[in-house]
């Protein structure tokens, strides 16, 4: 594939809506993202259904939009990328069909991609960090959907090595910061409490720390800020809420940075340790695992937080490693709401 062809990327797993054209070389030549926030605020959370209408709504005029921006027509495209799975099967249907609606018209090459490996491969988009990030590396996924320790070996060749026994971290985040009033989604404005509070106020559980293997559990954490603002004699004053926030915060990142830890040391050889996904935009979280990293003598590779959260970049650039390798699928693939990392073949 030439440095200079392109690839359209769609992305419509969960509740970001995203198009962008990316070149082989890894110059990004349009991309876009609409999120589905405000359709979801009321509800508390993601409804399925919502989503992906408001995909359908939206996805067409993306696409045309970050095609004229690169001033592309579709016949110069070197292939179409689509989100594919694992996620939520409406919003994969809208993406996935309008992926191999434009490839089968103009006789483009369609690859089916997984979502969980777009994540995975971002760090290694040229450009992102100077000198590259080389294979095997750890991936740290933490958003409000999934939680997991991936070995990454190579495009296609990914062992996951934990994962959360409840909660995903950014669940926990949302469900913490509900509990404290906060609007949906939690996590930045948990942040942005947290700010304010006294960490060390409310001792909070730190569960599996310490433990062998690198699994998360997250749920007795959220119930131990229930159980504490239950304790409070009265209703809780704004700095009890912060007290608790900064406590929940610190006790997130130091869990997630020993998981880490365990998951560097089951992975000798690790290049970098790469974190992705929602949380990863949490600041106590990032210099926690900083830390950790650097004990274990690596770097933190952390994407902007545009390319961290769901977006249509990474899914082009898994694209355009797949079509690399001739990895193309069938216009008769199906999306797949459940689809694990181990079951790609490189
Ligand atoms: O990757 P993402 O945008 O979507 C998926 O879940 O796939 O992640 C969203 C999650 C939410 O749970 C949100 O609360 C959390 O990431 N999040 C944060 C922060 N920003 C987003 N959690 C903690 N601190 C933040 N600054
Ligand atoms: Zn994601």
């Amino acid at each position: 594939m030439q440095s200079s062809a392109a690839v359209l990327g769609l992305e419509s797993s969960c509740d970001e809506t995203a198009a962008a054209v990316l070149r082989a070389d890894g110059t990004i030549l349009a991309e876009a993202v609409l999120s589905q926030l405000r359709e979801h605020a009321p509800f508390g959370g993601v409804v399925p259904e919502i989503a992906a209408r408001a995909h359908l709504e939206h996805l067409p005029g993306l696409i045309a939009r970050v095609m004229a921006e690169a001033g592309l027509g579709y016949a110069e495209l070197a292939g179409v990328a689509a989100t594919s799975g694992p996620g939520l099967i409406g919003g994969l249907i809208v993406g996935a069909s309008l992926g191999k609606g434009i490839a089968l018209a103009h006789r483009l090459p369609f690859v089916a991609v997984n979502h969980l490996e777009a994540h995975a491969l971002t760090a290694t988009l040229p450009g992102l960090v100077p000198g590259g990030t080389r294979f095997p590396y750890l991936l740290l996924l933490i958003s409000g959907g999934h939680c997991q320790c991936v070995a990454v070996e190579g495009v296609g060749r990914y062992r996951r090595l934990g994962t959360t026994l409840d909660d995903a971290v950014g669940e926990a985040f949302d469900k913490a910061a509900k509990l404290l009033g906060l609007p949906w989604p939690g996590g930045p404005a948990l942040e942005r409490l947290a700010a304010r509070g006294d960490a060390a106020r409310f001792p909070l559980p730190r569960p599996l720390l310490g433990r062998a293997g690198c699994d998360f559990s997250f749920s007795g954490l959220k119930t131990a800020v229930a159980n504490a603002l239950a304790r409070l004699p009265g209703s809780p004053s704004e700095q009890d809420k912060a007290d608790l926030a900064a406590g929940f915060q610190a006790a997130a990142a130091a869990v997630l940075a020993d998981r880490a830890g365990h998951a560097l040391a089951m992975l000798p050889g690790a290049t970098a340790l790469v974190v992705a996904g929602g949380v990863a935009a949490n600041a106590a979280v990032r210099g926690a695992l900083e830390a950790k990293a650097a004990k274990h003598g690596l770097p933190l590779v952390a994407p902007p937080v545009r390319l961290c959260t769901d977006n249509a970049v990474m899914v082009a650039w898994a694209g355009v490693e797949r079509l690399r390798r001739g990895l193309v699928d069938a216009l008769g693939h199906a999306p797949r709401p459940r689809w694990p990392l181990e079951e790609l073949a490189g």
